[in-house]
Order: C-alpha cells, then sequence, then structure tokens
C-alpha cells in the first residue's frame, strides 16, 4: 500500500505540474463515415454494455429505483466510489453534454470540464467501441427518462479520492484500445472480439489487477478474487481445469442468456445482473459471437474459485 500511496501522490505532482487537461484532438471520429445516430442501434450496444448496470440501484432497491440515475455504491479494494447519473436530465445527467463529450469520457475517460474519471468506470474497456456505435448508445440513452439526481463525490480516502492522480495511474495503466479487424479470423471471432473485450468490458471483472489497480494483462480472463463490489469472478478462460474449458458452446451462450449454469446452479450478483439488465438482450448471433471469441483465447491455469 505504501508504493501505492508514493506512486499516486507522486502521479498527482506530475498531473499539477504538467495540468491535465481535456484534449478533443485525439479523438479518432473524423475518420469514420458518421449517419445519424440510431437509438434502436444502441439498444443493442447498451445490452452489450450489461445495461451499464453500475449505473442503477437494483440490490435491494425499491421498486421505483432510478434507473440510470446513478449513485450506486461500488466498493473496489482502494475505496468507495459511486456511480454517477447518466440519465438525460441537464443538470445532473448528460443531457447537457455534447457529442464529443460524451465520446471523450468513453474513450479517454476525461469528463467535459476536464477532469480524469476514477478508472473504476471502466473507460479502459470502452475505449475500444467505434465512435458510431457511442453516437448510437448515446442516442439510446437519450430516449429513456430523465432524472433529476445529484451526483455524489467518493468515499474512497485521499489520495485516492484525488482525480488529479488518475493522470499519473492513466501513464501507468491506461493505453486506449484500438480494435482491428483481423483478416485471418471469421465475423463471429471479430465480432466477438469486439464485444468482449470493449463493449461487454468481460476483463473488467474477470482479469485481474496489479497493485495499482491497472488490468494484468498477462491474466487476461483469468479470474479475479477482488472484482467489483469484492466479488470473486470466475477463470473464464478455456482453461479445462480452473476455467470454463469444459463448457460446450451451447452450455456458454444458454449461461449468457439465462444465468444458468452448466451444473444447473445459477449466478449471483453483478453477473445476474449484467446478463439480466444487458447480456440477456442480445441477439443470439452476437451471444454466438462472444462464445466463438472466448473458445480461442490463451487458456490459463488459475484457480479462483474455493474447490
Ligand atoms: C460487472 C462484473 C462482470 C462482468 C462485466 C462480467 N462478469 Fe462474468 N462473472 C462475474 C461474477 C462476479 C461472476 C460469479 C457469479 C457467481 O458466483 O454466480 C461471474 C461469472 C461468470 C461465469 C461463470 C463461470 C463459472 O465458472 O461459474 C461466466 C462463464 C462468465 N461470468 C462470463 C462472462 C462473460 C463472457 C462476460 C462478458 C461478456 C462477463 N462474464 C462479464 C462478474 C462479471
Amino acid at each position: 500500500m505504501n508504493l501505492l500511496l508514493r506512486l499516486a501522490i507522486a502521479s498527482g505532482f506530475v498531473a499539477l505540474s504538467f495540468g491535465a487537461r481535456a484534449d478533443s484532438s485525439s479523438i479518432e471520429s473524423r475518420t469514420e463515415p458518421l449517419r445519424a445516430p440510431d437509438a434502436a442501434s444502441g439498444r443493442r450496444i447498451f445490452a452489450a454494455t450489461g445495461g451499464c448496470t453500475c449505473h442503477s440501484n437494483y440490490p435491494g432497491e425499491a421498486e421505483d429505483a432510478p434507473l440510470l440515475a446513478g449513485g450506486r455504491a461500488l466498493a473496489t479494494p482502494f475505496g468507495v466510489y459511486y456511480s454517477t447519473n447518466i440519465t438525460g436530465d441537464p443538470e445532473t445527467g448528460i443531457g447537457g453534454w455534447s457529442d464529443e463529450d460524451f465520446i471523450r469520457a468513453m474513450k479517454e475517460g476525461l469528463s467535459p470540464a476536464g477532469e480524469h474519471y476514477f478508472p473504476v468506470f471502466p473507460y479502459t474497456s470502452f475505449s475500444g467501441l467505434s465512435v458510431r456505435d457511442l453516437l448510437d448508445l448515446r442516442a439510446y440513452l437519450a430516449s429513456l427518462p430523465s432524472i433529476r439526481r445529484a451526483n455524489r463525490p467518493p468515499g474512497a480516502p485521499f489520495p485516492f479520492s484525488w482525480r488529479a492522480a488518475i493522470f499519473g495511474w492513466k501513464l501507468m495503466n491506461f493505453t486506449p484500445v484500438t480494435m482491428e479487424t483481423n483478416a485471418d479470423e471469421s465475423n463471429a471471432w471479430n465480432r466477438g472480439h469486439y464485444l468482449v473485450e470493449a463493449a461487454a468490458h468481460c476483463g473488467e471483472c474477470h482479469t485481474p489487477r496489479t497493485m495499482t489497480g491497472g488490468l494484468d494483462r498477462s491474466m487476461t480472463l483469468a479470474g479475479s478474487r477482488q472484482g467489483p463490489e469484492g466479488e470473486l469472478a470466475p477463470n473464464i478462460t478455456p482453461h479445462e481445469a480452473t476455467g470454463i474449458g469444459s463448457w460446450s458452446r451451447v452450455d456458454l451462450v444458454w449461461y449468457l442468456e439465462t444465468g444458468l449454469k452448466p451444473d444447473g446452479d445459477d449466478t449471483q450478483g453483478l453477473m445476474s445482473e449484467v446478463i439480466e439488465h444487458g447480456y440477456s438482450n442480445l441477439p443470439g448471433e452476437d451471444l454466438e459471437a462472444i462464445a466463438t471469441y472466448l473458445a480461442t483465447v490463451p487458456a490459463i491455469e488459475n484457480r479462483v474459485k474455493g474447490n
């Protein structure tokens, strides 16, 4: 923890001396042919993200809990962070943002005012989303009810509550994802790669983290004992004994649709939420694509479950 503190504080100074500022010039939106944003297509991306479920308060909440209005406490090893209001409310939500603001937040982890977002917001994965998909997603979010509800500051201790320190965290841990088509692989594989790595951000929970809270890329999808909210996220690489190598394709597609495991167990916690509010609404071809891609990731031996 000492090292962490030192790194975070040192990086805060770097941020202060260089001045962390939003720089819209790096947004590569201009290279993609743009059509009018389409909320119906955005609904599919919304499903692929798992229904932006961290922004809603489902567990134990009143039935009228405000959908996507934020305020949900997300416990991490670095303290508690609260998700933000992503409804269209112009003052407390994102209704007043420009499209560029939205793209910058998702791809660079920067707020419209140029502040760094805490990496509990998985821009480490969302940075791989195409601009077209992002604008469609925004159109879909804008089609949902706006709710006025102010954001809460983090309950994390200093320096993890210090946005400027995130500048240094990003230097160490954040390389925006660029999704390139692999011509040697099928369309389904490429679609699955995009969904798993960018939209569905499976690795944000299933990949273990380094000491500084970055994703440990040498252990991609090999399971994490410290997933969000302290949950254990199993190894989902095709490793036979410690991963899901013994699951068939049909098992995995069925699981993402229903939350039922091959042994008949149901799913708990955050995974059940991303399935219910997100993945289960994906068309079958997308679920098949996820299964196609996941079967090809390196099998890593890592036992995270207690059996
Ligand atoms: C928000 C965090 C989160 C995200 C995002 C997430 N998972 Fe999970 N996943 C979990 C947790 C936590 C569990 C354990 C659930 C349980 O114990 O019932 C889990 C369980 C699983 C299991 C069951 C494995 C087993 O051995 O029982 C599979 C398969 C799985 N996830 C696949 C995926 C895939 C594929 C994606 C992306 C499309 C994904 N998950 C995205 C948190 C997440």
